[in-house]
């Protein structure tokens, strides 16, 4: 049977998020208000010459009633984008994902790549994994096993450090590796497997001058040998997977509205594996923003996250709010939760206020 969906909603940008939410806003004790305000904003601003993100207010939390009538028997939240030392709204994010990590007691994290900016990091020493990673998700909801692929910033430093098992005894919960295969029980006779691609090799400008001055490709072997083997990897995996549900993670779009656009490379290599092989989801982070894409021509739902830090704010396509296939598009930072049962997959996408945006159901 061919899988169903619902859908909620089409195309949010930012301002009118923004403009619904003033709305709800409640008006009283509004002197009083304007005073603490006045004081916590001198507070602010003397904070603001040791801290160059503190003169945003952290965002108010929006209830997350309803959730839990949603929880499968697992749930994840999936990421990407973000290791910025907790700066560019990568805070106001994970404190998002830790509270509706606990309202679903996720089971783990995945992260879509662009793990750690602007350059990757450079050894298995480099601070900027404790600063960007294990200093920045503490809630207690999100110590569970983070499961990445790689993007192409972390290319820019020594990605074979991210691989590296010797970063598990700085951090537990850290794992990534260049392809991988995630199956999850969620039933008796039933399994969601994740394959986790590495997609930045395929990119022909990043091996291109001038570009390719800012890549250190540290891996050992050549270029098309790289592709290929993750080609095949993915093929053999999926053919030989029995899951009920398969979901493609990779750092580069296949279609997307934001400002990277579609990743040609990945739609001639990649896609042509997925739609033989009956994927129901391609997640991927790259452009900085949340999206979800349903076209005619495909069975395949494909979806952004790439909104853990510094998203797009304004930019995409100009007509992503009249393309029908476009179900999702939010220009803000954000990231999803996916929960899934024996007979039906669900994607939640979440603002920094931890407010839904939209949702989709696939049923089989
Ligand atoms: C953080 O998010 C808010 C709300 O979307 C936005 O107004 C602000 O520009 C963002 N800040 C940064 C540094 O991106």
């Amino acid at each position: 049977m061919a899988p169903k969906y619902q859908d909620a909603e089409i195309g949010l940008l930012k301002e009118e998020v923004k403009r619904q939410h003033h709305h709800d806003t409640k008006h009283s004790w509004h002197t009083a208000a304007v005073a603490l305000f006045s004081f916590v904003l001198l507070l602010g601003v003397i904070f603001a010459f040791l801290h160059a993100d503190s003169l945003n207010p952290a965002p108010e939390d929006h209830p997350l009633d309803g959730l839990k009538l949603d929880k499968g028997s697992m749930n994840v939240l999936i990421i990407g984008d973000w290791g910025r030392k907790g700066q560019y709204n990568q805070s106001f994010v994970a404190r998002q994902m830790g509270r509706v990590g606990k309202e679903l007691d996720v089971d783990f994290i995945v992260s879509a790549g662009d793990n750690f900016y602007k350059t990757g990091l450079k050894d298995v020493e480099d601070d900027n994994f404790d600063l960007s990673f294990t200093d920045v998700y503490t809630a207690e909801s999100l110590q569970k096993r983070w499961y990445a692929v790689l993007g192409n910033h972390d290319y820019k430093g020594d990605e074979r450090a991210q691989v590296d098992k010797r970063l598990q005894q700085k951090d537990t919960r850290w794992f990534c590796d260049y392809f991988y295969t995630i199956p999850v029980s969620v039933g008796p006779s039933s399994t969601v497997e994740f394959f986790m691609i590495d997609t930045t090799p395929m990119v022909e400008k990043y091996w291109t001058f001038p570009e390719s001055l800012k890549y250190s490709w540290r891996r050992p072997i050549p270029r098309e040998e790289v592709v290929a083997s993750t080609l095949a990897n993915l093929n053999s995996a999926l053919e030989k997977s029995s899951a009920t549900w398969k979901i493609v993670i990779g750092h580069h779009t296949i279609y997307s509205f934001g400002y990277h656009g579609d990743t040609q490379e990945v739609v001639e290599k990649v896609l042509p594996i997925l739609k033989d092989n009956k994927v129901d989801l391609y997640i991927n982070g790259h452009d900085h923003c949340l999206e979800h894409v349903k076209r005619d021509d495909s069975d395949i739902h494909f979806v952004t996250t790439g909104g853990g830090s510094r998203s797009w704010n304004g930019k995409f396509a100009k007509d992503v709010q009249a393309r029908s296939e476009a179900k999702l598009y939010y220009d803000g930072d954000g990231f999803i939760s996916l929960s899934a049962s024996p007979s039906s997959v669900l994607i939640n996408f979440f603002d920094i206020t931890g407010q839904v945006l939209h949702k989709f159901k696939l049923e089989k």
